[in-house]
């Protein structure tokens, strides 16, 4: 049976994977900081495999989404256990947005660090967060090649399983390493970041 994605905040990049996920067959549960009421609508518009539920709901999933801002990260502490849990990070650590696009001062860690700071065991997967949502949300399958999506992890098996997601998705996967080195290139202002390659 196909795994089940838990998408903790369904904004732009949330309902962008969301609608891959379930083009693959995959089911998701959506989830917002306001309830699952609050994510109906958006679940209507997604069709097919898309649930409405809690934050707690979406971590309970067999694999998580971080697609909410990074400065929230943190709410999410003991919403769940984390132990052992795939969790796709496709946060950006900006504290502010247009024009300026600060990013938080990280004190030499990646964002996705931190985010396994604040997610006790959890298998932290960077993911899905170098492209803008609308170029995301286009095929992937472009000029006769595929759209490059990276990843980057510490937990090979995790970061193996969530390649192949991915893969089925249409995607090609570059694989960069780990949280340390491997995040730091497609974390927001590294050199990767906004990067749309097609693999021929
Ligand atoms: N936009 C892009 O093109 C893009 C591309 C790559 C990566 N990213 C990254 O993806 C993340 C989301 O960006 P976005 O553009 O999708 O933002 P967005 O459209 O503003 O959506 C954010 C979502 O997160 C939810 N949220 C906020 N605080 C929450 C909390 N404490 N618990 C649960 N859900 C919460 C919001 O729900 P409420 O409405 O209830 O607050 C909303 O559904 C950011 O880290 C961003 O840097 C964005």
């Amino acid at each position: 049976m196909k795994k089940s994605f838990g998408i903790i905040g369904s904004g732009n990049i949330g309902q962008t994977v969301a609608r891959h996920l379930v083009k693959g067959g995959y089911a998701v549960i959506m989830s917002n900081g306001r309830g699952p009421d609050a994510v109906k609508e958006i679940v209507k518009s997604i069709g097919g495999g898309a649930t409405a539920g809690s934050v707690k709901d979406a971590a309970n999933a067999d694999v998580v989404l971080l697609s909410l801002p990074w400065s929230q990260v943190s709410s999410l502490t003991a919403v769940a256990d984390w132990k052992n849990k795939i969790v796709i990070d496709a946060t950006n650590h900006f504290i502010t947005y247009a024009p300026d696009f600060q990013v938080a001062d990280l004190q030499g860690k990646s964002s996705s660090q931190v985010v396994a700071e604040q997610l006790p065991g959890a298998r932290i997967v960077k993911a899905f967060n170098t492209l803008y949502f609308k170029t995301l949300a286009q095929n992937p399958n472009q000029s006769g090649g595929k759209r490059v999506l990276f990843i980057s992890g510490d937990d090979a098996s995790a970061k193996s399983e969530v390649g192949e997601v991915i893969k089925a998705l249409g995607f090609a996967v570059v694989d960069l390493g780990d949280l340390s080195n491997g995040s730091k290139l497609q974390q927001a202002k590294g050199p990767l970041a906004t990067l749309n390659l097609i693999q021929l």
